[in-house]
């Protein structure tokens, strides 16, 4: 595996490619979720290249940019161990210079939910993972479903830039307990991570009640605040693929979605039905 850190050596990799280039991009402290998005990547095409980079312009003021999760020698580690071909690891000023062109994430879908807790985030998703696209030419990119809001909008500006990219949607990634994993579970106490547990059991409570023939949005939702009652909740939303909210669950086009705050640490999860 060769590792990367500047624009010139990546070019000069990427020009002498001629062949299917699988892209996972990351922000580090890679866990299971990120070692399956490289093993799908791996399965299907002859080079698969990693990024690791935490993007300042997705953070908001206050976010936790400053007290992200690094792990720099694991992450190494792991992509040796997945046979990555190469490593990206570039520096906030390698990626980005003053006053650029910017990328605007579209309104209705980004300013719902996710984008409306954190308005700005969508825009600086969008223009890093751009960027990186310019940058390694992916044939194919891997993205987890847990971010389920940025795969739609990533999705999106793929075929809104017509950029060619098959983009893979990589299942979520729990837990044996059913928390799914995030680099920000590191953040959680153990009583916060025990409470935590309640996020996944209220979704797939969900899917039972779906199981049974209930369809109802509304009851659903009661009977996942219940529970979550010890959480703070910042949304339970029941949504389309394309992230249009829908009051009656269809199947085969919903996806539930859970943003709940435990102490400082926000945390998402959804199934998609
Ligand atoms: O999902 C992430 O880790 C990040 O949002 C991404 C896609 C790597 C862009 O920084």
């Amino acid at each position: 595996m060769e590792i990367i850190h500047t624009i010139e050596q990546l070019q000069n990799i990427r020009k002498n490619i001629n062949a299917t280039v699988g892209f996972v991009p990351t922000m580090g402290a890679l866990h299971n979720g990120h070692i399956s998005l490289i093993k799908k990547a791996r399965e299907a095409n002859e080079i698969v290249i990693v990024s690791v980079f935490v993007n300042p312009t997705q953070f908001l003021a206050g976010e936790d940019l400053e007290k992200y999760p690094k792990k720099t020698e694991a992450d190494i580690k792991i992509c040796q161990l997945c046979k990555v071909d190469y490593l990206f690891m570039p520096l906030a000023t390698t990626m980005y210079t003053q006053d650029e062109v910017l990328i605007k994430a579209p309104l209705l879908r980004s300013y719902t939910l996710e984008g409306e807790r954190r308005p700005g985030h969508f825009d600086g998703v969008l223009q890093v993972v751009l960027k990186l696209f310019g940058l390694v030419k992916p044939t194919h990119a891997y993205f987890g479903k847990k971010d389920a809001q940025q795969l739609s909008l990533i999705m999106q500006m793929n075929e809104n830039l017509f950029l060619g990219i098959t983009i893979v949607p990589c299942e979520i990634i729990r837990e044996s307990d059913g928390l799914a994993l995030s680099s920000r579970n590191v953040y959680l106490s153990d009583e916060q991570r025990t409470q935590a547990l309640a996020i996944s059991k209220s979704l797939n409570s969900a899917g039972k009640l779906i199981g049974r023939g209930i369809l109802e949005c509304d009851l659903i939702q009661e009977s996942m605040q219940n529970i979550m009652a010890d959480l703070e909740i910042e949304y339970i939303a029941f949504v389309d693929r394309a992230f249009n909210k829908i009051d009656k669950i269809i199947l085969g086009n919903t996806i539930i979605l859970i943003a709940v705050k435990i102490g400082s640490t926000r945390l998402i999860d959804n199934i998609w039905i």
